[in-house]
């Protein structure tokens, strides 16, 4: 008999859907398995008031393929100039439902981002009076620290300080891709939570580097040892409400990717739950898919889970993607996890 796995239907509560004709192309690919995403602001120039945030909503909701039900959910990049009140006044309206923190030369257009929490401290007091999350991308940028190292020193230098400064400060740690993460978030409050993405659960960084390099599974940060890549397994696949699912799908054109100076990002929106479906088999804990999916996310979010449904088939046959997706802007390349999947999402 077939297997298969009923879940409620997931959310992305990372994504980057980008603008133009790129976001025209790609974004059938979320709306199609997902009901809402967290949106990420870093478009240039980047989202940065209630205003922007109101304009990008818009042009993504008007892309949004006929018969698909998606709703958009923002969030502003803070910068110096961030004003508390707007940010207070977007998240009343629901306009908003998160901030980003891009530490200067973090990575895709974070030249608009932060050099020192310290000096947007009274935004961060506002968003603590007013529970409303800070995502943040957990990577030093100090020259003097290795790449495989930004995320740990980072903990150590700037969150786990900001949360004794700020012990009310909801936190979610995106894209988290070391056991140093892990451990970290694990043990904290309700209040902190991370972001695991479907390519840091498949390669480790020999993926990127064995044999050749090979830009499509450059991202950041960047994919660590693989001791790293099982604590991230272990996570994600608990149950624990600290973990939940944020693709970080961040599509590229090929030729930005295959470069001299490639582009940082993994496109797997389009296989992301097959990809899913066939860690946890491997983990042997299917069960904690919907949970990871579709329940912690929403939890920590304080919105309603999805009561729609996805339903997610074993197959036979491997499924079978395109190797590229073509948009006006040129193809982008799916992720390509190097082995055989055979969970289809349903319908
Ligand atoms: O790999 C990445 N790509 N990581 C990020 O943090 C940003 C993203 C992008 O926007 O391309
Ligand atoms: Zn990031
Ligand atoms: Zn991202």
């Amino acid at each position: 008999m077939s297997k298969s796995v009923i879940i409620r239907r997931p959310d992305d509560w990372h994504l980057h859907l980008r603008d133009g004709e790129m976001l025209k192309s790609i974004i059938r690919f979320t709306s199609q398995h997902f009901s809402r995403a967290i949106v990420m602001p870093n478009l240039f120039p980047p989202i940065v008031n209630s205003q922007d945030a109101i304009f990008y909503r818009n042009l993504i909701l008007s892309a949004i393929p006929e018969g698909h039900i998606f709703q958009p959910l923002m969030t502003l990049y803070l910068t110096e100039g961030t004003d508390p009140d707007d940010v207070e006044k977007a998240a009343a309206n629901r306009v908003i439902h998160a901030v980003k923190f891009y530490p200067v030369g973090a990575s895709t257009n974070s030249q608009f981002g932060i050099f020192d929490l310290e000096r947007v401290r009274p935004i961060l007091e506002r968003m603590s009076e007013i529970g409303l999350p800070l995502c943040v991308h957990g990577e030093v940028t100090d020259p003097e620290i290795d790449i495989f190292d930004r995320e740990a020193v980072f903990i150590d230098r700037v969150l786990d300080p900001l949360r004794t400064r700020m012990p009310e400060l909801k936190v979610i740690m995106e894209h988290i891709t070391t056991s140093d993460a892990v451990d970290y978030v694990s043990q904290a409050s309700s209040l902190l939570a991370a972001t695991i993405t479907p390519h840091h659960l498949i390669i480790n960084r020999n993926h990127i580097l064995v044999g050749g390099i090979h830009p499509h599974y450059y991202c950041l940060p960047v994919a660590k040892r693989q001791k790293h890549r099982q604590a991230l397994r272990i996570a994600a696949t608990s149950g624990s409400s600290h973990f939940f699912l944020g693709t970080d799908s961040a599509p590229h054109v090929t030729s930005m990717k295959e470069n001299a100076c490639g582009c940082a990002g993994c496109f797997t929106s389009i296989n992301t739950m097959s990809l899913l479906a066939h860690v946890f088999e491997e983990e042997e804990s299917l069960e904690n898919l919907e949970p990871f999916s579709s329940l912690n996310g929403p939890k920590f979010y304080a919105l309603e889970a999805n009561t729609e449904t996805l339903i997610l088939k074993k197959q036979s046959e491997p499924v079978l993607w395109p190797k590229q997706i073509q948009t006006r802007e040129g193809n982008v390349t799916v992720f390509d996890p190097g082995f055989d999947v055979y969970w289809q999402v349903e319908g």
